[in-house]
C-alpha cells in the first residue's frame, strides 16, 4: 500500500484489511448494511485507532468526499455474479450496473486506489485495458476451495505505508523480516556514538521522505453527521495472518500509470 494519511475502506464487511494494516491518521469504514455498521460501532471501541463509520452507498460516498490526494481507497465489493457460484452471500448484493458505476467512479479519484475481486472481462477491460491499472493475482483458500483472487491498483507505490509487508512473495517478506531483526540486533549492540555515526550515514544516503499531505477538507465530508470518532490512541495493527502470509503475489500485466 502506498503511504496515506486517510484510509477509506468501502464495502467494509468484516474489515479484514482494515484490521490488519497499520492504521492511518484518519480511518473511514463505509458500508450500506445497517448490521455491518452496527457491528463495527461496537467493535471499534476495542480498536487502538480512531475509526469513522458511514452507512451509505460506496459510490455516493466516493463522489461526495473531498479528496486531497493523500488518501488510499480500498474497495472490496460483492463479487460479480458471473464470477461466482453462490449468488446470495450478502444482504446487499451488487448488480453488473453497480460494478460498472463503481469502476467508473474509482478511475476518476485523485489518490491511490485498490480494488479486489475475481478476474472478469469487465474489470480487465475498464481497469487494465482502458486505464492501465496493474492487476496482481494471488491464491487464496475460501469456501470454494483454492481460488485465484485479483487486486487492481492504479499506481505503483515507490514507498510503503506499512513496511512489514515489504516483499512480493511470502518467502521474500520472511527474508526481509529476518534481515530487519539481524540489523536491529547489530545496531542495538553498538555504543551510542557508533549508532549516531550509522544514523548520520544513512541519512546522508537517503533524502528525507516528502512531507505527507496534511490538508484534509472536511466541509463536504460525507461522514459528517454519521458516527463520530472513538478514541485517538495509535498502535500498529496485528501481524499478518496465515492466510495473508501464504499469499504469493504475481503480476499479471506489466502496465502501470
Ligand atoms: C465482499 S463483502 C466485503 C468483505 C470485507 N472486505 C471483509 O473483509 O469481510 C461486501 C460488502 O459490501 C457491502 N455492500 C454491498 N453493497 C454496497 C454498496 N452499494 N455500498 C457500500 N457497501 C455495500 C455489503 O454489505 C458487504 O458488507
Amino acid at each position: 500500500m502506498p503511504p496515506h494519511h486517510t484510509y477509506i475502506e468501502t464495502h467494509l464487511g468484516g474489515g479484514n484489511v482494515l484490521e490488519r494494516k497499520r492504521p492511518a491518521d484518519r480511518n473511514i469504514g463505509v458500508d450500506i448494511s445497517g448490521s455491518v455498521i452496527a457491528t463495527w460501532s461496537e467493535r471499534r471501541r476495542r480498536l487502538a485507532f480512531p475509526l469513522e463509520l458511514a452507512r451509505v452507498d460506496a459510490v455516493e460516498f466516493l463522489k461526495a468526499f473531498a479528496f486531497d490526494g493523500g488518501e488510499l481507497v480500498y474497495c472490496d465489493p460483492p463479487y460479480l455474479h458471473s464470477t461466482r457460484r453462490r449468488l446470495d452471500l450478502y444482504e446487499h448484493e451488487y448488480t453488473e450496473a453497480q460494478h460498472v458505476e463503481l469502476l467508473e467512479t474509482i478511475v476518476t479519484l485523485p489518490c491511490p486506489v485498490i480494488i479486489s475481486g475475481y478476474a472478469s472481462p469487465l474489470y480487465r477491460m475498464v481497469l487494465q485495458d482502458r486505464h492501465g491499472w496493474r492487476c496482481i493475482e494471488f491464491p487464496n483458500t475460501t469456501r470454494r476451495g483454492r481460488v485465484i483472487e485479483s487486486a487492481w491498483i492504479n499506481r505503483e507505490p515507490t514507498t510503503l505505508h506499512d513496511s512489514r509487508y515489504a516483499g512480493a512473495t511470502y518467502r521474500e517478506r520472511e527474508r526481509i523480516k529476518r534481515k530487519r531483526a539481524r540489523w536491529s540486533r547489530r545496531f542495538m549492540a553498538m555504543s551510542a556514538a557508533e549508532r549516531q555515526v550509522v544514523l548520520d550515514a544513512l541519512l546522508d544516503l537517503a533524502p528525507p521522505p516528502a512531507p505527507v499531505l496534511a490538508t484534509c477538507h472536511r466541509s463536504a465530508d460525507p461522514t459528517a453527521g454519521s458516527d463520530g470518532i472513538a478514541g485517538d490512541a495509535r498502535a500498529p495493527g496485528p501481524t499478518a495472518t496465515g492466510a495473508e502470509a501464504q499469499t504469493a503475489s504475481q503480476v499479471c500485466t506489466g502496465k502501470s500509470t
